[in-house]
């Protein structure tokens, strides 16, 4: 499995422990670093090139990391097709995909710390959909995400 990954000023470090821990755990992970090639550039603009990328089918799963993993999410979240929530716990962490089917994780690396980071990354990726009785919530939201997005 390839993750896409990407952060904002506040989560420089955090990114790179994340980066090492997916190599080491045999995960792919592309960084993209957008801030090396835009420096100076805020949360929004950094959460939107990489949910393009879910968008467009390059990659299935991304994470990103800014100081409290709001902002991330919520501009995450204004790309049609593309579901993420913050997590600072493993249980969330696992709801995220067996509940709502989100293929965007978003952390804070002002909340959590390393260690807790990394255990919240491994459960995430090793939990799927479940559908079942999850599978018209979700298909609900896309019901009303097509209505919102074609509305305004
Ligand atoms: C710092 O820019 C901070 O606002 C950002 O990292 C994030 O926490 C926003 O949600």
């Amino acid at each position: 499995m390839r993750v896409v990954i990407d952060c904002d000023d506040a989560a420089v470090d955090l990114k790179k422990t994340i980066v090492a821990h997916l190599e080491k755990s045999g995960v792919e992970a592309v960084d993209l670093d957008y801030l090396g090639s835009h420096p100076g550039a805020f949360y929004p603009e950094i959460g939107y090139n990489l949910a393009l990328k879910i968008q467009d089918g390059t990659f299935e799963r991304g994470i990103l990391i800014c100081g409290t993993g709001l902002g991330m999410a919520m501009i995450a979240n204004k790309v049609k097709g593309v579901y993420a929530g913050v997590c600072h716990d493993v249980f969330s962490a696992e709801r995220l995909r067996k509940s709502n089917d989100a293929q965007v994780l978003t952390m804070g690396a002002r909340v959590i710390g390393p260690e807790l980071a990394k255990t919240i990354v491994t459960a995430w990726l090793a939990s799927e959909f479940q559908g079942g009785g999850s599978l018209p919530k979700v298909q609900q939201m896309h019901e009303l995400e097509n209505k919102s997005f074609e509305s305004k």
